[in-house]
């Protein structure tokens, strides 16, 4: 089989850099054409040395040959390029949350702003392959899950499909700090990330509404009741969570 012909649309963020690290050294895939925004036109090994063996030039466009594209742009900066992609008849890995979402009216609530291609909610796959993979392999718009929604429907989706638990759930979650992107801000300096935790986004976290759709599609009779609590915690990166219900009555002493 002919390698995959891959691209990264922002290979300067956390995850454009981290995707480079791993389609460089897959075996099928051969990592074509980069671009990035800030670090147009330099060398991939002068902005990430650790890179070096992929003699790449970061790009403002991607070349036209590729096969599949990696976009790993901030939410709302990737609807934009997303469609014009998928006609010229490349398959998109959108890594943001544009397309996370089948509910339309759920992006102004958590995004802030209203969806421009609410059709192509309905054509993405959510990209878990432990719940959609023979979706994933046939689809040209796959919607990368987030990093709090991927632990935490793995962890659950078991109980929830075999309906073993009542459906009232804690999920807490801590995460490390490369979460919230390359880009600096106060919460993520380290003299306020080191040797702190905090609890945050306690109105309620955009990882919220994948987690009860996914959950949901599952057991549609389940009606879930989800608590959902992220906290910054001072490791770089890697998160964990701990989700909690009750057993549902009788199933420990055999009467369910
Ligand atoms: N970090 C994570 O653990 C994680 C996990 C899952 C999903 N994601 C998602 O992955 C995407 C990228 O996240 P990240 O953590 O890699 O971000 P990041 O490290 O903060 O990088 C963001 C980069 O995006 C570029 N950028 C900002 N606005 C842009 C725009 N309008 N158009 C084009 N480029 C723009 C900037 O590059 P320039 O300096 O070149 O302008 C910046 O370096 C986000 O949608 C995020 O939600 C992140």
């Amino acid at each position: 089989m002919s390698p995959i012909k891959a691209g990264i649309i922002n290979v300067t963020g956390y995850i454009g850099s981290d995707l480079a690290r791993l389609l460089y050294q897959h075996p099928q895939v051969e990592l074509e054409s980069v671009t990035g925004r800030s670090t147009a036109g330099q060398e991939l090994a002068d902005v990430f040395p650790y890179l070096s063996k992929t003699r790449l030039s970061i790009k403002d466009e991607l070349d036209s040959n590729i096969n599949v594209v990696f976009s790993a742009m901030p939410h709302r900066s990737s609807i934009e390029v997303v469609p014009s992609l998928l006609k010229k008849g490349m398959k998109v890995i959108d890594v943001s949350a544009d397309f996370r979402l089948k509910n339309a009216s759920e992006y102004p609530r958590w995004y802030g702003f209203d969806h421009p291609s609410p059709e192509l909610l309905k054509q993405a796959v959510y990209g878990l392959p432990e719940l959609h993979r023979d979706d994933i392999a046939s689809a040209t718009l796959i919607a990368n899950p987030g990093c709090y929604s991927t632990g935490a429907i793995l962890a659950l989706a078991p109980v929830v499909k075999e309906r073993l638990i009542c459906p009232d759930i804690i999920i807490d979650s801590k995460s490390g700090v490369s979460g919230a992107g390359r880009a600096l801000s106060l919460t993520t300096h380290y003299s306020e990330a080191n040797e702190n935790v905090c609890a945050y986004s306690l109105e309620g976290h955009r990882h919220l509404p994948e987690i009860e759709q996914e959950l949901e599609k599952l057991n549609p009779e389940f009606s879930l009741s989800i608590t959902f609590v992220p906290h910054l915690v001072p490791m770089t990166r890697g998160i964990l969570s701990s989700c909690y219900a009750k057993l549902r009555g009788g199933l420990l002493d055999g009467s369910a």
